[in-house]
This record gives C-alpha cells, structure tokens and sequence, in this order.
C-alpha cells in the first residue's frame, strides 16, 4: 500500500517535471493575490483592482527560458483569468488565460500558472481577461531579458522603467459592464493614468487639486529603457516626453530598426521601449503626457495623463504649457505614416536566430488567407453585439481546448469564413481552423469608425502593410516584404486595413481579438485553432496536472480547500515533500535554487 502510493507520487512529481521545468532552466515564483482596493486616482475613491495590494500590479521580471510559476489567488467576488499579453506561451495554450483555452478561477480560488517564457525577449503586460476588469486595474508589465550570451542592439541601459498608459472611468467595471450590457455606449474616459496615477497639476483650471500624480526620477547624462504600454479600455494615446527625443528600439519583443521620434502613437494593448538620454540641462522638471488622439482636442483637454520626469539635479518644477501633440487633425496619413515606419532590426539578434521559422518572411508562400472584417456594433437577436466577419463571438461554457482533451462534442464550429459574411450578421462559437506549419495572411479590415487594435495569442506577426480603403488583391503590391515588425498587437486605422501574415508553428487554440476592451465585450473575437495531425508530445505539452474543469467537464473539478491562511492541503503537501525528496534524490536541487 505504502508503496504503491510512493510510485503513484513518484509518477505524479515525474510528469509534474516533465510539465514545466523540462531542461534545466531556473523556476521563477510569483505569488499574486487578487483584491480590490479603494483608489482614487482621479480625485473620486473608487474601487480598483490590486496585485498584492498594489495598483498597478508588481512588474513581473525574468529572463528567457526561464520557468514562471505564478501563484494567483482570487479574492474578488466574481471569477478572474490573468492573460500574459505577448508572452506566446509556446506549445501551451493552456497557460493563455483566456475563456478558450482555461476554466475561470473562481472567486476564493487560487490557481497556478506554469510556463517557460521561450523564445522571447522584450517588453510584454498582463491584465485580468474578463468581466471587463481590466478597466479596473489588475494589470502590471512583464519583462522578459536577454541571457548573457545573447547581444542586445545597444548598450545596457542605466535603468529600467515600466510606464503603463491608459484611459480611466470614475465609474467601476461592473457599472461600466452595465451599461454595455443595456447597449448604451461608455462615453468618454474621466481621464488618462499614468502608472495608475492622475495628471500632474499643470492646470489649475482644467486638474483639481489633491490629485496624486506619477514623478520619475532619473540622474542627469544617462540612458534609461522606457517601456511604455497602453493598457487602458479603448483610447489611442500619443506618448510624449518635453524637451526629450524617444529613441524607439524594441517593440513587443523585436528590436526596431532605432529612430527618434517627438511623440509617438501607442494603441490600447501596444507596448514600445525607448532609450531615454538625460540629455537636457534640468532648469525645471519635464511633463510626461499621453494624450487621447483623434478626438477633438479642446472637448478631451481633461483627459489627458501628465507626469513628471524628475531630473535629480533639477532647479524647479516643470511650468507652461504640456508639449503640444502632433497637429495632423487633416492629415490621416500622418499616423499611418508613422506606423509604417517602424521597422524590424533584421541585423539584430532576436531570442532565436529564426523567430518564427524565417527572417524571410517575403519568401515564404502563403498557404491560407482570412480577410476579417469589422463593423459599426449592431443588434443581434435583440442585443448591441460587436462582429468580425459578421460573426459575434459566443464563448462556449467549455474552453475550446478542453473540449479537444476530452473530446466533447459541439462545444464549437470550426468554420470560421474566410471571407466576411454577406448576409445578416449571427452570435456564434466559431473557430478558425489553422493549418500547423501553414502559412496565413489576414487582412483586418476595419469598418469602424474608431480606431481598434488587434491582438493575436502565441505568435508574433509580421506587420507588412496598411492602408486606407477596402483591401484588395492588388494591395499586396504594398506590401513590405522585407523588414515589417513582428509584434503581437497591431492597429487597425478607421476606414483602413492592414494586412499580416503568421507561420503557425505554435500548436494550440489561440485567441485573436480586438483590444478595444469594449468591442471585445461585445464578442469581437475569435481563435485560431492549430493541430498537429501527427500523436506527439512535442509539438505541445500535456494538458496541466491542475487544470481546472467547468461546463459539460464541471463534474471532474475537485472542490478547492478555501481558507485565507491557505495551508496546502494534505495531499499536496505530501507531494511537496516527497517532490523536495526527489529533487535532492535525482540531485535536482541546483536547479530550483536560482
Ligand atoms: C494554491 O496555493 C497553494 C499555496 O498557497 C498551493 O500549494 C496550491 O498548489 C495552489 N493551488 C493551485 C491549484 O494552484
Ligand atoms: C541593428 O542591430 C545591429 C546589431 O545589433 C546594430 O549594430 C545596428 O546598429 C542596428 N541598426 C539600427 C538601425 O538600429
Ligand atoms: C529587471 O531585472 C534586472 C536584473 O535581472 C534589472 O537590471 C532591471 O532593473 C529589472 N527591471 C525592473 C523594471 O525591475
Ligand atoms: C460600483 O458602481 C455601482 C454604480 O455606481 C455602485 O452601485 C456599486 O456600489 C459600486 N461597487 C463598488 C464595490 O464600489
Ligand atoms: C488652463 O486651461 C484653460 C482651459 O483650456 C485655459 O483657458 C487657460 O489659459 C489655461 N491656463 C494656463 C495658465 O495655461
Ligand atoms: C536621437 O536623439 C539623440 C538626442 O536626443 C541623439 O543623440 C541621437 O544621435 C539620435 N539618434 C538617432 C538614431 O537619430
Ligand atoms: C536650458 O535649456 C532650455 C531649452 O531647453 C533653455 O531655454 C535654457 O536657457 C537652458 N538653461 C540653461 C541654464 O542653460
Ligand atoms: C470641438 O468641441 C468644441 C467644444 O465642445 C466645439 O465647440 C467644437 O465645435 C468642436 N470642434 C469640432 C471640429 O468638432
Ligand atoms: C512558392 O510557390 C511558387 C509558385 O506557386 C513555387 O514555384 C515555389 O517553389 C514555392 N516556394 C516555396 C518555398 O515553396
Ligand atoms: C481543418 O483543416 C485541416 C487541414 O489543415 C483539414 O484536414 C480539416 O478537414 C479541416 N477541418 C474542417 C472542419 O474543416
Ligand atoms: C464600410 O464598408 C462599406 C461597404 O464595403 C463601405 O461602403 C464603407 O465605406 C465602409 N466604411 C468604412 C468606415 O470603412
Ligand atoms: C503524451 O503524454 C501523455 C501523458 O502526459 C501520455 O498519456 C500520452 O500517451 C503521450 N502521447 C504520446 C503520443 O506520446
């Protein structure tokens, strides 16, 4: 008997091995407790959500290859899934923590999240991906480093700063969800955060008083690593720095060739590095702003994010007027222009030699093309629905991937068009059906007429064209097959579209979706669905030894053991001393001690 058992946790802790400390590359822990806290960033206590108190969350910071384990507790009132955003969690859709591929953690719950960051370095963020709670908070960035045999494109930075932008409501996600959920629209933001802070009181007309803003203090004659990411609801920021040019170098996990920019567009879920020199002579202090783009300015004045960049040897406080934003209100191409000039590093060395499977993209034949097309939001069966090709997304109470492990049937179609649908849009769970080691072109099409942003799970993408009109087939002329960005998030203008092409080598179901928070709400979304037709446990890890089961699976789910002091349970704490036991047994030990 007492045998029998230490086989079975022998063979538990073996697979437990084999899941995610495969090789051996450090574990990195996080413990993420979950709550909401009362904030009041904008003048008006509210309630947000915090990471261990803190809003925003606590900067995640590893380096590639490492194994992440990050413990999260759930202590809001409602269920929670944290998405890594741009962390393509290769071979594991598991860990994507979204409603496809993972169960809810509900409410009192913890669940852990193993993955290696693989493949990757750069500059990422997580959020909480559902109930619209990440117009709460929640959020906080993720950082993957090089290893130290791996070059980088330029010097080591003197310091390394997270700055996350976004658009803010006074009102709470659940009043925010309401009123989506009675087909009203959000209006516009209460303001601009900055690391979760109001704007510096620039103003005294147009910023209250008693408002806490973010100050950044660097040291004269330095450079710093600025990674800026734009986690807010629906708003297009322009990211701008007084009197400081912003060398772009890196944007979601690829070196861009490095250009100066006075200001630069980040959309709702971009993330940019640039490298700060503290070049100026500090006779005051320097507003950092991120204002609201494509909108009219003089009505948007108060929505505006303003904090300071604090020079230690500073004479005084920044004073005047913020540093104007582009004035392009006629000229539409101006952005696009900008866009279209970020460029890849293509000399510069990434995570792998051949992220992707080619630096030659230009080359590779395209085996499957999706146009997906947006609209205007609509009624369907009686409710204001967002669509792509004219289909409104149904999450299933299954997560498409569980479905598959178990094989239950009719959790979702697999016919997801491949042209827009020409008659009356439909709410439905339908997949894209991806060929592994194919080759995929999509062209998203916005028929909107505000801006949106388009993210996709597990892969980078090459960025390799946008213009406005309608796409056509003559539109590939345009393309640029040579350096286009690889990036996970990109943005799709009103009227416009722009077109990417992906090399599905990462097996999994993963999602694509608009990040406009709202839109997404409302079902603008879909996954792609990838299988290697060949029985490997190669191509993708086993399904996690604690994944958790709802819908049609509910009745496999073990009940979890609440309580706040959270001791483990007794079964697991065998497992974690007979697992400590075999660590020092197979001399295993070195490998967890980093
Ligand atoms: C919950 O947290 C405890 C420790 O706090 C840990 O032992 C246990 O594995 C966690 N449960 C899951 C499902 O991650
Ligand atoms: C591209 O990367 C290479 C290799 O690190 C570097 O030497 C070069 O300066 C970079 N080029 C640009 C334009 O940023
Ligand atoms: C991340 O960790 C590295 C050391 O591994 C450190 O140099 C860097 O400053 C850290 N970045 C942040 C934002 O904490
Ligand atoms: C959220 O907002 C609604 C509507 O204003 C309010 O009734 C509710 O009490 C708020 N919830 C919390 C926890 O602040
Ligand atoms: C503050 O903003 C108001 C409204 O835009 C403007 O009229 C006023 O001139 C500004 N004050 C200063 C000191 O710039
Ligand atoms: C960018 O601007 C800085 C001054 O802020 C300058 O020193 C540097 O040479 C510029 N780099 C490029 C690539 O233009
Ligand atoms: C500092 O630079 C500003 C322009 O950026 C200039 O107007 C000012 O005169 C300079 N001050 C000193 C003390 O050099
Ligand atoms: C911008 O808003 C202001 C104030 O609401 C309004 O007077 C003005 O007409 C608007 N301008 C445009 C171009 O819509
Ligand atoms: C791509 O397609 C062209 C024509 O269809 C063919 O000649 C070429 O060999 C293909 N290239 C590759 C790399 O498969
Ligand atoms: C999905 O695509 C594969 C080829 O990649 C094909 O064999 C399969 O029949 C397709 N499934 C459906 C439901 O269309
Ligand atoms: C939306 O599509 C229709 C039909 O193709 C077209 O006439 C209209 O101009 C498009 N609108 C936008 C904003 O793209
Ligand atoms: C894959 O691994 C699972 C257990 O993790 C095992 O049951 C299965 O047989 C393996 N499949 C193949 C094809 O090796």
């Amino acid at each position: 008997m007492a045998l029998s058992k230490a086989l079975f946790f022998f063979l538990v802790n073996i697979s437990f091995l084999l899941t995610f400390s495969y090789a051996a590359d450090p574990l990195v822990s996080y413990n993420f407790e979950v709550s909401y806290i009362t904030a009041s960033p904008l003048g008006v206590p509210q309630q947000v959500i915090a990471i261990n108190g803190e809003f925003p969350g606590p900067v995640i910071n590893v380096t590639t290859n490492n194994n992440v384990a990050v413990n999260v507790r759930n202590k809001l009132d409602e269920s929670l899934l944290i998405h890594w955003s741009g962390i393509q969690q290769r071979r594991s859709s598991w860990q994507d923590g979204v409603l496809g591929t993972n169960c809810p953690i509900p409410s009192k719950w913890n669940w852990t999240y193993n993955f290696q960051v693989k493949d990757q370095i750069g500059s990422f963020f997580y959020f909480p991906s559902l109930h619209f709670q990440r117009a709460a908070g929640g959020f906080g960035g993720f950082i993957v480093n090089n290893r130290e045999i791996i070059p980088i494109p330029f010097d080591t930075p003197d310091g390394d700063i997270v700055i996350l932008i976004g658009d803010w409501y006074t009102r709470n996600h659940s009043a925010l969800r309401k009123d989506l959920d009675a087909g009203k629209d959000l209006g516009m933001p209460d303001g601009v955060l900055i690391n979760g802070k109001g704007p510096y009181r620039y103003n005294d007309t147009l910023v209250p008083d008693g408002i806490d803003h973010e100050k950044i203090e660097v040291h004269p004659g330095k450079t710093y690593r600025i990674r800026v990411h734009n986690v807010g609801v629906s708003t297009s920021l322009n990211f701008r720095i007084q009197s400081h040019n912003l060398l772009l170098a890196e944007s979601e996990g690829s070196y861009t060739v490095q250009q100066n920019y006075t200001s630069l567009d980040i959309h709702v879920g971009q993330s940019y590095s640039f490298l700060l020199s503290t070049d100026q002579n500090a006779s005051t202090d320097y507003y950092i702003v991120a204002s609201a783009r494509f909108v009219n300015e003089s009505r948007w004045q108060r929505v505006t994010g303003v904090g300071i960049l604090h020079y230690t040897n500073s004479k005084g406080n920044a004073v005047g007027p913020l540093p104007p934003a582009p004035d392009d209100q006629y000229d539409k191409t101006y952005s696009m222009n900008q866009a279209r000039s970020i460029r890849w590093n293509v000399s510069a060395s990434g995570a792998r030699p051949n992220p992707q499977g080619s630096f030659r993209y230009g080359s590779i034949n395209v085996t499957e093309i999706y146009v997906l097309k947006n609209k205007p939001l609509e009624k369907i069966g009686g409710k204001r629905r967002a669509t792509l090709s004219g289909l409104s997304f149904v999450n299933p109470s299954t997560p498409i991937r569980l479905a598959d492990q178990f094989k239950v049937k009719e959790v979702y179609k697999l016919n997801f068009p491949t042209k827009p649908l020409t008659g009356p849009s439909r709410a439905e769970t339908s997949v894209i059906n991806g060929t592994y080691r194919g080759f995929m072109e999509i062209i998203l099409q916005n028929n909107d007429t505000k801006m949106h942003t388009y993210h996709m799970s597990g892969y980078a993408f090459f960025v390799v064209g946008m213009d406005y009109g309608d796409w056509s087939e003559n539109s590939r002329g345009t393309y640029n097959k040579w350096d286009g960005i690889a990036r996970s998030t990109t943005q799709v203008y009103p009227g416009a579209w722009t077109a990417i092409l992906v090399s599905l080598d990462n097996v999994g179901v993963w999602n694509i979706r608009t990040e406009n928070l709202d839109s997404w709400y409302l079902g603008q979304e879909t996954y792609i669905r990838v299988v290697n037709p060949e029985a490997t446990n190669k191509t993708e890890l086993p399904m996690p030894d604690n994944a958790l089961f709802c819908g049609a699976l509910q009745k496999m789910q073990k009940p979890q053991h609440i309580s706040s002091a959270a001791p483990p349970i007794k079964g697991n704490r065998l497992k974690l001393l007979f697992f400590t036991w075999l660590m020092f047994t197979c001399g295993l030990v070195p490998i967890f001690l980093h």
